[in-house]
């Protein structure tokens, strides 16, 4: 296989239920990454554009479930399925869903869940 233009890190990171900080897994994360690997190879790109890889945790947890484009170096955060279609979309138009990314303040951790 072709080295891709871009590697997805989809967080797959699950917490034991009733954690504060919560996870991705918890979110939805898993079925959203075979999802993403679904909906690329259907638009052609996964064999030399885009590969969707999980990830442990990447630290932005309250903003998840999160996904790290590399090597653009943006995070889309709060993604849910029915994002999934317009995110291959972009792709294929090399364009970036930008209400999905995450801003300087989405990597701040809420004071409620510091560590006390
Ligand atoms: S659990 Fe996904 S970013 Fe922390």
């Amino acid at each position: 296989m072709a080295k891709r233009k871009r590697y997805l890190f989809v967080c797959v990171n699950r917490r034991p239920d009733g954690t504060p900080k919560g996870s991705c897994a918890q979110r939805g994360s898993e079925q959203l990454h075979e999802q993403l690997k679904a909906k690329l190879k259907a638009a052609g790109l996964h064999a030399t554009d885009v590969r969707a890889c999980t990830s442990s945790c990447l630290d932005t947890c309250w903003v998840g479930p999160t996904i790290a484009v590399e090597p653009d170096h943006y995070f889309y955060g709060r993604v849910r399925e029915e994002d999934v279609d317009e995110i291959v979309q972009a792709f294929v138009e090399d364009r970036v869903v930008e209400r999905l990314v995450l801003g300087p303040e989405d990597f701040l951790e809420p004071r409620e869940l510091k560590p006390k």
